[in-house]
């Protein structure tokens, strides 16, 4: 397939994450056109407005405030619209206020294409970018969720501060259910390719793993308890992702990647480690895992199915 080169992203919802995801894309540049879309013309102007003051001290984009005819090149349109959690709340007691937010969206989205990549933030995640997928009548490989790419961020970020090394030293992945099912691929985590149980300098114990898989699963509670909510760290986790679509970079993110046929399991979107490039998810990666965590990915992928039915 042919690519243009221009990049033009639409953001839908302008909230903490999609305000932090606008900013934090306008500031390492490289992308053409960024559109802000919000219910909340207003918000989204002050936002757009409080970015473009700082474009002559960064690099050439063109930011504005539009709706959904915007949506018509766009390369890719983030979704970011919806409550968000509350002190006490899981992710999925959101279900059902998003996925009316939703509706509306992609019915008003694929008025005006039919090409772009929809890539699915709003919790929770896994349950909308299934609910995106079908709604939209996109292909698989279009729709792709942000998934646990955060999460495997927060896990590498605390296994690097355990074991001393720089974070991006670590390559591990959380997959799963973006919340409280996900589980830590143990096998596969190494240091600069070094299994942990090789990982001599400093072997962790049981204990001191199970506090690391928790910390990391548990970390948006622990930070909506303290300030309300999470943006930053999502916001360059969708940084990320967008840049691997547009970059056409083959990269591997655990994104929330339709499955089928995968340790049995079909059928539901979730986070694994998926290779991204302009066309959206190029292929699922197959992991070898052990037997441990092919039960725990299958619980959770029962978990999700079994919201994705409740869906209206
Ligand atoms: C997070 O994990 C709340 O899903 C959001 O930060």
């Amino acid at each position: 397939m042919v690519h243009r080169t221009q990049s033009k992203v639409v953001v839908v919802g302008i909230g903490n994450v999609g305000a932090t995801l606008a900013y934090t894309l306008a500031i390492k540049g490289g992308i053409q056109e960024l559109v802000l879309i919000d219910i909340n013309e207003q918000k989204a102007r002050g936002d757009m407005l409080d970015i473009n003051h700082g474009l002559p001290l960064l690099h050439p984009i063109q930011i504005k405030v539009g709706d959904y005819s915007d949506c018509k090149d766009a390369d890719i349109i983030v979704l970011t619209a919806g409550a968000n959690q509350k002190p006490g709340e899981t992710r999925i007691d959101l279900l059902n206020k998003n996925a009316s937010i939703f509706k509306t969206m992609i019915h008003e989205i694929t008025k005006h294409t039919t090409t772009a990549i929809l890539l699915v933030a709003t919790n929770p995640v896994d349950v909308l970018t299934y609910y995106t997928w079908k709604e939209s009548g996109y292909p698989k490989e279009k729709v792709i969720g942000s998934g646990t790419v955060l999460d495997s961020a927060r896990f590498r970020y605390l296994l690097s501060q355990k074991l001393d090394v720089d974070p991006r030293s670590v390559h591990a992945h959380i997959i799963g259910e973006h919340g409280d099912s996900e589980l830590a691929v143990w096998s596969l985590a190494n240091v600069g390719g070094v299994t942990l149980e090789h990982w001599t300098q400093q072997i962790l114990t049981a204990e001191e793993k199970q506090d690391i898989y928790e910390k990391t699963r548990d970390a948006a509670y622990e930070i909506i308890q303290a300030k309300g909510a999470t943006y930053y760290a999502i916001a360059v986790a969708l940084d990320r992702i967008v840049r691997a679509i547009l970059g056409n970079e083959n990269a591997v993110l655990s994104v929330s990647s339709y499955i089928e046929d995968y340790y049995d399991v079909e059928d539901v979107f979730m986070g694994i480690p998926s290779i991204i490039n302009r066309d959206g998810v190029k292929q699922v990666i197959s992991l070898p895992l052990n037997e441990e965590e092919q039960k725990a990915f299958q619980a959770s992928a029962k978990k999700i199915k079994d919201i994705n039915r409740q869906l209206p």
